[in-house]
């Protein structure tokens, strides 16, 4: 497979073929950062789930693997996570030769066709020799169902404060949270949402880690909650609350909803277990079940985002997570142009015969509305708009290339809250063939978004009022992953 069909993204993980959602399993271990996800071999929708899977060494560039979960009498096997078992506390394999252990949902679809509501239970299987070959173990479900129909997407990670391994899945409207000693036995401690956040959908794809704030020595956890409808420009998206967790309870005490993420292909996202550094690495699913199955490519159906640092910080109105490129992203970049300063008298506009594999990044001081946009021969355009008076930014994909394909895709210019600051905004904007990820102050404000323009990009444009300076333009070539 070239990698050269339409829309085909060239530094964004896609698959060879067929259908992709969810990233699943996602852990580091000896040297390799393991990708799993939901995966349907079969066609380019959604179908009975598999874990595909591929892995790399720098999270940038990744080898295909062989399917690593096939679906069994218990069902198809829906999202979850992985850890390495450093202790062999599950007994699957040895001090010497720890296991990978993957924690996962079964979803039996005869039992949601009969109407059933029990038809998602946890199940649990090992590798022994890096995610090359998975046994599934024999003692599955390893947490039945009590008749909760939403009931999925276990996160496992281990708990230094209380020695122990912790899950949290979500159950409806609400989380829960487990402990086990073993990876096979779990015990209900605690249940967190309910009256918390947004639910104008299902709580999906649950995770849970700590942070240490800005560069301060305080830390406070995180629980991220992926959320299908209620997403604030709609359909899917990611919220976080940021509290306590005591190794028994979450609890936060802020009343506003956070969301990771603004734009509406930003998805199911979960962080890595094991990473060395500790470094929070997250990946999510760069589409939206709105229109997910819809989306006009051919051989294989949608991305991920580009893989991201989490980091979190604080100001006046709070604590808020900041989410940008990881470092390694910078080795693909290649300089393209370099522009010191320019003050808007008029509109700026720079050409080039292809903007796709670019990075554009730029510094702006402003007072009045300021806008960027880049576009094709076709005038079919991206732009993003700071609006300092009523305090938005806004992403506008309305005219950007195809996007018929589904009511909700095109339809509104989407709109995020903002802080006006003295010093400068930085903006980050990285548009691959089929996508547009914008970073503003190193990833407070976030728009990750799909566009698939009929012809290539290939004008920027900047316009704004009078007295309004761009400094530090630089635009980057990005190599490309695959070839
Ligand atoms: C999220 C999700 C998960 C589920 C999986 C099924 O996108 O709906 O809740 O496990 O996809 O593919």
């Amino acid at each position: 497979n070239s990698y050269s069909e339409p829309f085909r993204p060239q530094f964004h993980f896609t698959p060879q073929e067929k259908w992709m959602n969810d990233p699943n399993g996602l852990v580091y271990n000896d040297g390799v950062y393991h990708l799993f996800y939901q995966y349907y071999p079969e066609d380019i929708v959604w179908g009975p789930m598999h874990w595909g899977h591929a892995t790399s060494k720098d999270m940038i560039h990744w080898d295909h693997k062989p399917i690593a979960l096939y679906p069994d009498e218990l069902g198809l096997i829906f999202s979850g996570s992985a850890v390495v078992d450093s202790n062999n506390s599950s007994g699957f394999g040895t001090k010497e030769n720890p296991p990978l252990v993957a924690i996962f949902t079964y979803h039996l679809m005869e039992g949601e066709k009969a109407g059933r509501k029990d038809f998602q239970t946890q199940g649990i299987a090992y590798s022994l020799d890096n995610g090359d070959t998975w046994t599934k173990y024999e003692g599955n479900p390893v947490i039945v169902n009590d008749g909760i129909k939403d009931f999925r997407d276990p996160k496992v990670f281990w708990d230094e404060s209380t020695s122990q391994w912790v899950m949290i899945l979500v159950a409806g409207d609400h989380a829960k949270f487990y402990k086990s000693p073993n990876l096979k036995d779990w015990e209900l401690m605690s249940e967190f949402g309910k009256d918390k956040g947004a639910h104008g959908g299902v709580w999906e794809c649950p995770d849970l880690f700590k942070l240490k704030v800005g560069e301060t020595e305080e830390e406070k956890w995180v629980l991220l909650i992926s959320i299908n409808p209620g997403a604030p420009n709609g359909g899917s998206g990611t919220q976080y609350f940021v509290g306590e967790f005591d190794g028994t309870n979450f609890t936060t005490n802020h009343e506003d909803i956070k969301w990771l993420d603004y734009g509406m292909d930003n998805y199911a996202g979960v962080t890595y277990n094991n990473v060395p550094n500790k470094d929070r690495l997250f990946i999510g699913w760069m589409s939206n079940w709105n229109y997910a199955r819809d989306t006009p490519t051919e051989v294989w159906r949608s991305a991920m985002t580009l893989p991201r640092k989490l980091t979190l910080d604080k100001d006046e109105s709070g604590y808020f997570l900041k989410n940008y490129p990881i470092a390694n992203f910078n080795k693909l970049k290649k300089l393209e142009k370099e522009i010191n300063a320019i003050t808007l008298d008029a509109p700026f506009e720079w050409e080039a015969e292809n903007l796709n594999h670019k990075e554009i990044s730029f510094t702006m001081n402003f007072k009045d509305e300021i806008t960027v946009s880049v576009r094709n021969s076709l005038s079919e355009k991206v732009s993003l708009a700071f609006n300092p008076k009523e305090n938005k930014i806004l992403f506008d994909r309305t005219g950007s290339g195809i996007v018929d394909f589904e009511d909700s895709f095109g339809k509104e210019i989407q709109s995020q809250p903002y802080m006006p600051i003295d010093k400068g905004v930085e903006v980050k904007i990285i548009i691959d063939q089929s996508s547009v990820e914008v970073f503003i102050d190193k990833g407070k404000y976030v728009f990750t978004n799909q566009i698939f323009p009929k012809k290539v990009y290939t004008k920027l444009d900047i316009s704004g009022a009078e007295g309004a300076v761009i400094s530090n333009l630089v635009i980057n070539n990005i190599k490309s992953i695959w070839n």
